[in-house]
């Protein structure tokens, strides 16, 4: 597929500066939407198994496994999963390099999918749910992290900071084109009331959706049952 192709070359590319431009351009906020994604797996017993989904370079896999949980890494860039690999314990994370259109796993494998800022750049959105929900155990839940577009006034500034601020800051240390493409892929993203539905239609329920720094990141949670 071209566009998975394109993604993954995009990511490929910016691996390097990845973690160092996510906590500069976040002001440190990342941090803070990783630890409610964390907050948003609980009550999970210890012995869960959780696939962390478009894992990345693994920050959010690192939040997890910090409290003793096992967790499986899937990622489209072969150059984010390498660094994830060597930031994170070889006990507790367990790296694979897949597309999340097709997760090579049996139906019903884990207690809890996560995925962090990866399901906007999934171009199809309910294929991607659909294996979330495939891989879930029954009573399992699925915790998305996603950026969204906030409202009122709020909104001139954050859309002034996201288009012309950041990338050119993103220009400085990396690749603008991504950057660019970050605020494209926010604004192209269902708004979370759309979301929910998408949830719903794929069997999802018991949907929860937490907004955090003033709309522009929410918390999706999600059951099968
Ligand atoms: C913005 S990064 C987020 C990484 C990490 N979860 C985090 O929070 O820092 C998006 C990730 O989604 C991955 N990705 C994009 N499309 C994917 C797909 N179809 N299957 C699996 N991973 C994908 C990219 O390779 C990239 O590492």
């Amino acid at each position: 597929m071209q566009e998975s192709h394109n993604i993954k070359a995009m990511f490929d590319n910016i691996a390097n500066k990845y973690d160092f431009l996510n906590h500069l351009l976040s002001l440190g906020l990342d941090f803070c939407w990783r630890k409610e994604l964390l907050n948003a797996l609980y009550p999970l017993d210890i012995k869960s198994i959780i696939c962390d989904l478009a894992t990345g370079t693994g920050d959010s896999a690192k939040v997890i496994i910090k409290k003793g949980f096992k967790v499986v890494g899937v990622d489209l860039s072969l150059k984010m999963i390498k660094i994830s690999k060597k930031k994170l314990s070889k006990k507790s994370f367990f790296p694979l390099c897949g597309s999340g259109y097709q997760l090579p796993f049996k139906d019903e494998t884990f207690d809890a999918v996560t995925c962090a800022f990866g399901i906007r750049n999934m171009h199809s959105i309910d294929k991607a749910l659909i294996e979330i929900f495939r891989i879930l155990k029954k009573g399992g839940k699925a915790v998305i992290l996603e950026f969204s577009l906030p409202s009122g006034a709020f909104k001139i500034f954050y859309s002034f900071y996201m288009k012309y601020i950041l990338p050119n800051i993103a220009a400085l240390f990396s690749e603008k084109e991504a950057y660019e493409y970050l605020w494209n892929s926010i604004c192209n993203f269902p708004s979370t009331d759309e979301f929910s539905d998408l949830l719903i239609k794929t069997g999802f329920m018991g949907i929860e959706q937490k907004s955090m720094s003033f709309g522009t990141v929410y918390i999706h949670k999600a059951y099968k049952f």
